[in-house]
């Protein structure tokens, strides 16, 4: 309390109010409590307001413009009413920004860059729904501090990542965005990511700050609609989606974003339950929550606020602390507090949220640290392409592969590369690209080229078109459905090639915000296209470019061979070409379920059992009479061109109490003639419980290496917290009683066993 008395005098006695020029004093203070509480002191309640604006700048357009002029924004940052501007890109432009404030502004408190990093910044990386499917949280932090560095070298020093919501629904187009159907992946992902943007210290130059997103509920919007209603309960928001959140605030994220859905009736930019008692309350979070893109006046769209500023007073009791380009707190929010209609305390909070991230990121210190241009000249691009090549290969997965198809032989001499997907360099970018260049990937057919020299004939042929015309952000993306002049071309070339190499899938457009789709199968003419280059050549390897999971039926029970191979991002066709040819392994497990139809939609291994799970004597049980219920290829599966053997689990003890950890042993032994990775998974189910629980969940898993013929003996350790779940006495615990222990190589082909946990 001394050093903040002290530290307001020497603030004002040195007649000035512009804390940016005083920097030396502040840094002297080193309680970063107590510097936020001396700048806020010395704050109108305008310039208080203003810290939980956010204005989009006019370099990038991720949502629907607001009517304010560019004039009018810049006297705003002139003035000191603005908090941070998200898609302000370039050293250059960050400085300018920061310039209006620090040299115009009375109190001169530095701005904040907001950007959509999602998978790299310049370097692009797998779709993050991609690059989940390698299960390996050293490339999940790799890639996010790469992507940082690059970030923080353009000015920008906050990423609107990761994206943790936990989805199931194929035909919503941002489940490209996350890591899939899992609550204890999607954990262990955010986790990682943030560590890889934030670092040690968030004051790095290198390091940027990181935004836990979207809470909540927004990956379950109601038939993968975006935007749309979330019916869930209390239970599977506490058991589903809270945990990646909670784990991502342990984890220290400076930020979080809330979401454009509905809850139950709430939408969530007016969540008090979720914004103040969970996140601010029972979890003690101590960062700020930045709304996501006009969320807060939408709730006039939504129907729970009359007008701008009736959005304002619900989003700011809630607990949104900043609105991104809404105009919903400008306008209302001082008003409000001197109608009494807001207390001026709620403002003060959400405004100390924001200076303490702003403190940590030592921006007072420097607001020009990360617009410093030789950031830029030091870093070594070349090493960011082959760090991405590496994720990218990892996050392959192998789904079928007969007779040896793959990896192609070098026997082979004449492979066809076909389909609208071969020699596209866009695509593999994926949507939420950040700054990476338009056509910059390597393209399967390049990968392809380079892997094999001169050795081998690569018989290019496009066959049709997939998306045509412009293709942006925010426009709708154009099917080919008609045009099929190219197949007879394919056809030739498929007919004089050993092996075809059939490159099919999604356009970067097809997935990602507002990209919510009804079909999920080969979109266009491709299918056509494949079932034409079949009747001629039946030796075809399905690449699938892709950034959710597709409908594949036919492809599955026709072709010899397939592989997942998303969104690879920049290095994509090299990292494809390591595959198909064996320099690299596969060892990519599905992070989320591949439906046999999209009717099957939203699909997950971790569904709950119901009362009538199975009969296959009658109609009346809990399925489909046209399909069968389970998944296509389930959630953790992939193939290696080894296999491997699974022996039983050994269990410790067949009962454990509270406080112990039982060991859970089992060999997996490589049983073919290469080398290879493994993730070995263990998912627990709880059997009987005061809620119902899902027939699986994944608790544990491990990566191994084996040689051929080696064995290894993989350990888990199972103790109370892995037990834990949302009761019925709406706390997170355990309950005693039997569970069983599933080990094995997928969510589907699991060794059972079981134990107690005792009273
Ligand atoms: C809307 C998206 O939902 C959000 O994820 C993104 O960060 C913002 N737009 C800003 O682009």
């Amino acid at each position: 309390m001394k050093k903040y008395i002290l530290f307001i005098i020497v603030l004002f006695s040195s007649g000035f109010l512009a804390i940016g020029q005083n920097s030396e004093i502040l840094s002297s203070v080193k309680n970063v409590e107590t510097k936020v509480d001396s700048v806020l002191a010395l704050m109108t309640l305008e310039e208080k307001v203003g810290q939980l604006v956010q204005y989009n700048g006019s370099w990038d357009l991720t949502g629907p413009a607001s009517n304010l002029d560019a004039k009018q924004k810049e006297e705003n940052l002139k003035n000191g009413l603005v908090g941070s501007m998200l898609n302000v890109l370039s050293v250059e432009a960050t400085t300018e920004a920061q310039k209006l404030v620090m040299e115009n502004s009375r109190l001169k408190i530095p701005l904040l860059f907001g950007y959509d990093v999602i998978h790299g910044y310049t370097t692009i990386f797998p779709v993050p729904l991609a690059e989940t499917a390698s299960w390996d949280m050293e490339a999940a932090e790799e890639s996010a501090r790469i992507a940082a560095l690059e970030s923080a070298a353009h000015g920008v020093n906050w990423t609107f990542s990761p994206m943790i919501d936990v989805s199931r629904d194929a035909r919503w187009g941002r489940i490209m965005e996350g890591s899939g159907e899992d609550p204890y992946l999607t954990s262990m992902v955010a986790v990682a990511k943030i560590k890889g943007y934030q670092g040690k210290d968030l004051s790095h130059p290198h390091t940027i700050a990181a935004t836990a997103k979207h809470f909540a509920g927004y990956g379950l919007a109601e038939a993968g609609r975006d935007y749309n209603t979330v019916h869930i309960g209390e239970n599977e928001l506490h058991n589903t989606v809270l945990p990646p959140f909670k784990a991502a605030a342990e984890a220290g994220v400076a930020t979080f974003m809330n979401s454009f859905n509905d809850i139950d009736g709430t939408p969530a930019t007016g969540h008090k339950v979720l914004q103040r008692d969970i996140l601010k309350g029972d979890w003690d979070w101590n960062g700020f929550i930045v709304s996501d893109w006009a969320s807060i006046s939408e709730m006039i769209d939504h129907g729970f606020a009359r007008d701008k500023k009736h959005a304002a007073e619900i989003a700011i009791k809630a607990g949104s602390d900043m609105d991104m380009e809404g105009g919903a707190y400008e306008t209302s929010l001082v008003q409000l507090v001197e109608e009494s209609k807001v207390d001026e305390a709620l403002i003060d909070d959400a405004v100390k949220r924001v200076l303490r991230v702003k403190f940590k990121m030592g921006l007072f210190e420097d607001p020009y640290r990360y617009s410093n241009a030789e950031t830029l000249k030091n870093i070594s691009f070349e090493d960011h392409r082959k760090a991405s090549r590496d994720i990218a290969k990892k996050s392959i997965v192998l789904l079928k592969n007969e007779n040896g198809l793959l990896p192609i032989s070098s026997s082979v001499k004449n492979i066809a590369v076909i389909g609208p997907l071969a020699n596209d360099k866009d695509s593999p970018i994926g949507n939420w690209r950040g700054q990476g260049e338009a056509n910059s990937a390597v393209s399967v057919v390049e990968g392809i080229r380079k892997a094999v020299g001169t050795d081998v004939n690569v018989n290019y042929a496009k066959g049709a078109d997939l998306g045509m015309g412009e293709r942006s952000f925010l426009m709708p993306l154009k099917i080919n459905e008609t045009d099929t002049s190219g197949f007879a071309e394919a056809v030739e070339v498929a007919k004089n090639s050993e092996v075809v190499v059939m490159v099919l899938g999604e356009d970067a457009f097809q997935t990602g915000e507002g990209r919510s789709q009804v079909n999920i199968g080969l979109a266009g003419v491709q299918q056509e296209l494949l079932e034409e280059i079949y009747k001629v050549n039946k030796n075809i390897i399905l690449v699938l470019i892709n950034g959710r999971p597709m409908e594949i039926s036919w492809a599955a029970e026709n072709l010899p061979a397939i592989t997942v191979a998303w969104q690879l991002g920049t290095e994509s066709g090299n990292a494809i070409a390591d595959v198909l040819f064996g320099k690299y392994n596969p060892s990519g497990k599905l992070p989320v379920s591949f439906p046999r139809a999209v009717g099957q939609e939203p699909l997950y291994y971790n569904q709950k059992n119901t009362g009538r799970p199975y009969s296959d004597q009658h109609v009346t049980f809990s399925g489909y009479t046209d399909s069968p219920k389970d998944a296509l290829y389930p959630f953790g599966f992939g193939l290696s061109y080894t296999t491997f053997e699974y022996g039983e689990p050994q269990l410790s003890a067949k009962e454990m109490n509270e406080n112990e950890t039982l060991e859970v042993r089992l060999s997996v032994t490589n049983t073919g003639n290469v080398a290879g990775k493994e993730i070995v998974q263990l998912y627990i189910r709880d059997l009987v419980a005061s809620t119902t629980r899902p027939v699986k969940e994944l608790k544990a898993f491990e990566i191994i290496e084996l040689a051929p013929g080696e064995t290894k003996n993989v350990q888990f350790k199972v103790d109370e917290t892995m037990l834990q779940f949302y009761t019925a006495n709406r706390k997170w615990e355990s309950e005693a009683g039997e569970f069983e222990i599933l080990t094995g190589s997928n969510s589907r082909d699991l060794k059972k066993s079981i134990f107690s946990l005792n009273n």
